[in-house]
């Protein structure tokens, strides 16, 4: 798997790749499974979007065909650091922020006890003029994978809106914004059927809405936080 880190900074960062065409196609019958069981996500989400059900994943591919995979990448270069090295540094240290946090010693569970688990997955289905407003999420780490993208960028770009603008592939984007104090800096992702990003949850984001498509924009999003037990869908990191 090929894997990008792009690093804004020590706290502010995001990994991109692309899924297989293997899980793809497994996200894509699980996403037909979860039209069918019709279980309601959007009530705990502030997008702007026609519909987010609950998204199962009994095989745990989020963590073993993504997470596992970021933490075995050991060759890619991007923004001067190592990606797998990065990434498990800065899962190791918001680990142990959790363990400190939440008192775990006095329980008597010990900081090897403790479990990066995907804690919630959810998929979204975006029509044209929907957005999903600028976001943190409540956990530690995000993933979230395009699986149907019906517009393309060239497209976006030409519309009637965007074309005399001085800024391009903005309609349709994620839109990450980072940088503490001064002017936020936005970092435009262009989403990519079978592509993903995996970040920091605390990392500011927009979607924008998108413009030359009468069709769905799918994606899936799950979230990861630290847990201090060790259940079938944990992963000891
Ligand atoms: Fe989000």
């Amino acid at each position: 798997m090929k894997l990008s880190l792009t690093l804004f900074n020590d706290k502010e960062w995001f990994v991109s790749g692309m899924l297989s065409p293997d899980t793809l196609k497994y996200f894509n019958n699980q996403i037909e499974i979860a039209k069918e069981e019709n279980i309601d996500y959007k009530s705990r989400l502030i997008g702007q979007i026609s519909s987010s059900l609950t998204l199962r994943d009994p095989e745990d591919r989020v963590i073993n065909k993504v997470f596992r995979e970021i933490l075995n990448c050991r060759y890619e270069h991007k923004g001067g650091r190592d990606l797998a090295p990065f990434v498990q540094a800065y899962i190791d240290a918001r680990m142990s922020e959790f363990y400190v946090r939440e008192s775990l010693s006095d329980w008597g569970v010990t900081d090897s006890n403790i479990t990066l688990k995907n804690t919630s997955l959810w998929v979204n289905f975006q029509r044209k003029y929907e957005y999903n407003p600028a976001h943190t999420h409540p956990a530690l780490f995000t993933f979230v994978a395009w699986t149907k993208v019906p517009f393309t960028m060239e497209n976006e770009n030409n519309h009637e809106l965007a074309r005399k603008t001085n800024q391009k592939n903005i309609n349709g984007a994620l839109n990450f914004i980072y940088g503490n104090g001064g002017q936020p800096t936005p970092h435009y992702v262009t989403p990519e059927e079978g592509g993903f990003v995996f970040f920091p949850s605390s990392l500011m984001h927009v979607v924008y809405p998108f413009y030359t498509s009468d069709d769905e924009r799918i994606s899936i999003s799950g979230n990861f936080h630290a847990v201090p037990v060790k259940t079938d869908s944990t992963l000891k990191v």
